[in-house]
């Protein structure tokens, strides 16, 4: 699917999707802002329909700018097929629900992003699907709470918000060993920082929202696998009808093509700052899979090419504390979300992890002190500043 297999993520970010458009010589791709397509007669619909010539139906079974997204991306995830739909929850939803079915369970871990915990908890139960949280990230005990049930193993790595890393290569084997499929949120490391497919995973989630588009004006979500499986959940897409709408499909198409260098500028930023709030007197622990006194740096080190723009803390003091010192920056913006050009902060109890039940958020090690940062690419001394000021707030 891809244009030129040989080429590299940097090229491949800003080539591979565009076919070119010789009649015009247009360099940016046309937006195909339509719901439906007309036809020149019946032959010609059933020649659409029968993939005798190419041609689009309507805008939910397809559109030529989502296939202009969806070819650079399983171009970057290596993958064979990629599938856009209209948000990261809709990709998690569209996955679970195309490929499990009443009487399965997932295993998964304690720290997953809130919107995918409400969706196996309070949502998966309906249709009669169990969900295992496992506290651990060893595999040994991910192991141990596999039942015959479980069919779906479902990680994030790094986890949100506390950047835990699990050995993916190990997961995967163990995983298959159980027959189960492996699928990953890899919204934190986007392709640039990981591609899980190298290391046996079935189906690779985003929430496109984030690091993919990259500059907080859409939503989106990507599913990246094989043909088989992608054009399963394709399927499923149709029915359940999470489109991603053509515009939003060319501003991730146009963000796209700076990932590579965002990506990098975000590793760079994040490992200074996690490094400066390390030495910092007001900071009691800081979370990020590039320090190496991360318990899961060593595993970081093998699967990882950068560690990704995401930094949490916790703060000397209270949660009211931590409140105040998200609501003393100025130059950070105090807003959910992540991966954007901005950097963004919050107090995972109050925003993402506000509706986990207490104890899940005890299992999963998230406290009131907890400020999770999306670094951006700002100039690394303005967030300093910044950061300055949240610490002098406290007195
Ligand atoms: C790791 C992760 N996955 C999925 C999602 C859901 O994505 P969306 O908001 O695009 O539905 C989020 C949103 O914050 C996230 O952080």
């Amino acid at each position: 699917m891809t244009k030129k297999s040989g080429w590299r993520p940097e090229t491949q970010a800003i080539h591979a999707g565009i076919t070119g458009y010789p009649d015009r010589g247009a360099v940016a791709p046309p937006i195909y802002q339509t719901s439906t397509f007309q036809f020149h007669d019946t032959e010609h619909l059933n020649d659409i329909l029968s993939g005798k010539v190419e041609g689009d139906i309507y805008t939910r079974y397809g559109n030529p700018t989502q296939r202009a997204v969806e070819r650079t991306l399983c171009a970057l995830e290596k993958t064979e097929a990629a599938l856009v739909v209209g948000s990261g929850m809709a990709a998690i939803t569209t996955t679970v629900l195309g490929l499990l079915k009443t009487g399965d369970a997932i295993l998964t871990v304690a720290d997953i992003y809130g919107g995918a915990y409400h969706f196996f908890h309070d949502f998966l139960p309906r249709l009669g699907i169990e969900t295992i949280m496992v506290p651990s990230h060893e595999v040994s005990d991910l192991e141990a709470a596999i039942t015959p049930q479980t069919k779906m193993i479902y990680v994030e790595s790094p986890t949100n918000p506390l950047l835990n890393i699990l050995p993916l290569k190990e997961v995967a084997e163990m995983g298959k060993r159980h027959g189960c499929l492996l699928i990953i949120d890899n919204t934190f490391s986007t392709p640039i920082n990981q591609t899980p497919i190298d290391f046996g995973f079935d189906i690779i989630l985003h929430s496109a929202t984030k690091y993919l588009g990259g500059h907080s004006d859409i939503l989106a979500g990507v599913v990246a696998g094989s043909e088989t499986l992608v054009e399963q959940l394709r399927k499923t897409m149709r029915i359940l009808g999470p489109t991603l709408d053509p515009f939003a499909a060319w501003l991730l198409l146009r963000g796209i093509k700076t990932l590579p260098i965002r990506v990098e500028r975000h590793n760079q930023n994040a490992q200074r700052l996690a490094e400066y709030l390390e030495g910092h007197p007001k900071v009691s622990r800081v979370y990020y899979p590039g320090l190496s006194a991360h318990p899961g740096h060593k595993w970081a080190k093998n699967q990882m090419r950068g560690f990704g723009g995401v930094v949490s803390f916790e703060i000397e003091g209270t949660g009211l504390d931590a409140a105040k010192f998200v609501e003393s920056v100025e130059l950070m913006a105090m807003a959910p979300s992540l991966g954007a050009v901005e950097t963004l902060i919050t107090q995972p109890v109050t925003t993402s992890h506000r509706g986990f039940a207490p104890e899940d958020r005890a299992k999963a090690g998230i406290k009131d002190t907890l400020i999770r940062v999306a670094v951006g690419v700002e100039n690394f001394e303005d967030l300093v500043d910044d950061f300055e000021k949240g610490f002098a707030a406290l007195g």
